[in-house]
């Protein structure tokens, strides 16, 4: 057995929609895997994969109308594949998951308290007592001001940075190993945004916990991660140590996603500027390279045969792309 056991390993992972208009390719051959107590970052534009990729990894995808396949193995347990019965074992114990839309996490019409409690109760057998008095930890951890009475009240009687603070406390209940935040800070004035990642980062300490973090804010993933992954088109075309992918990115459009944002040394809350052209159709994927319809670099070849990820210069730093950006570029970055 190793002695730093991985906690996920994502191997050739793809989600396919059944649509209408035929199968959409809306994730296509992820493999990475996360180290305990290990913070990465997802990044991409929209449409790119990321909610999917995420939902799917908790195993969160419908059985109807999609398709999934390779693996995902949580601590042992492989979640693709598995039953709803058989997963309710992770959800919330191993793996929460908080997602781009607070309100619809929350229930509007129950009081917060009892929607922590009910996790409690539910999942982990807590009696009433209990779950009221762990409830009410569980919001001052979160630095809900006086939990004990805001335990009573409903989300609408809460600003928007509080109800994400309490989607947070619900998602950490059952003390999971693993917490998937899809762009947690949605909607919310960036004082309050810094505020709750940096709430994040104290509790993924507290608790030991890994943490993936989705995202458009590269300023977020430039200081909180250890390690990002580039998405385009539902696969990852760059991924490695956060520092190399940002001065050492070799995909070029890792590099439009990048420009214009601040360097590792200087971040600020920069979000990504618009790349000329469209992302692709995912019902009708072109042969060759995705990103070529709209990369300055395309030769022949790239429209014609898919680049796969390749190895770059530092381990664990991999990229797709037929012509390469430069290496040591960033050396004094
Ligand atoms: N249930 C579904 N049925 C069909 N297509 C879907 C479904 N859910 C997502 N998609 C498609 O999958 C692709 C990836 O969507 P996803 O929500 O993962 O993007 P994203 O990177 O999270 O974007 P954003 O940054 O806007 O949140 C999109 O083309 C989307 O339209
Ligand atoms: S493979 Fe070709 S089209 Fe794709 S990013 Fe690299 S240079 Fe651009
Ligand atoms: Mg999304």
């Amino acid at each position: 057995m190793s002695l730093t056991p991985q906690l996920l390993v994502v191997k050739d992972l793809s989600t396919t929609f059944d649509t209408p208009a035929g199968p959409l390719a809306a994730v296509g051959g992820v493999s990475f895997d996360l180290n305990q107590n290990e913070t990465m970052g997802i990044v991409g534009e929209s449409g790119s994969g990321k909610t999917v990729l995420a939902r799917t990894v908790m195993g969160l995808q419908p059985r109807s109308k999609v398709t999934v396949s390779g693996s995902v193995l949580l601590n042992g347990f492989e979640v693709v594949g598995a039953s709803d019965v058989e997963k309710q074992k992770i959800w919330g114990l191993q793996v929460a998951m908080i997602f781009q839309d607070p309100m619809t996490s929350l229930n509007p019409v129950m009081r917060i308290g009892r929607q922590i409690d009910e996790i409690l109760r539910v999942r982990l057998g807590m009696d009433r007592h209990a779950a009221k008095a762990r409830a009410i930890e569980l919001l001052e951890l979160v630095g809900i001001p006086s939990p004990a009475e805001r335990y009573h009240v409903f989300p609408g009687q809460l600003s928007g940075g509080m109800r994400q603070r309490v989607v947070i406390a619900t998602a950490l209940a059952g003390s999971p190993q693993l917490l998937l935040a899809d762009e947690p800070t949605t909607g919310l004035d960036v004082t309050i945004q810094a505020q709750i990642l940096n709430l994040l980062d104290e509790i993924k300490e507290r608790m030991k916990m890994s943490v993936i973090l989705v995202t458009h804010d590269l300023g977020v993933v430039a200081t909180r991660t250890s390690r990002l992954i580039v998405m385009y088109a539902g696969r990852i075309v760059e991924m490695g140590s956060t520092r190399d992918v940002f001065v050492n990115h070799r995909m070029p459009y890792t590099r439009a996603l990048l420009d214009g944002s601040p360097k590792v040394s200087n971040p600020s809350h920069t979000r990504l500027l618009a790349i000329p052209g469209r992302p692709p159709n995912l019902l009708k994927l072109p042969p060759g390279c995705s990103f070529a319809p709209r990369c300055s670099f395309a030769t022949d070849r790239c429209h014609k045969e898919r680049p796969e990820l390749q190895p770059a210069n530092t381990p664990g730093h991999t990229f797709a792309c037929w012509n390469p950006l430069p290496t040591n570029r960033g050396a004094s970055a």
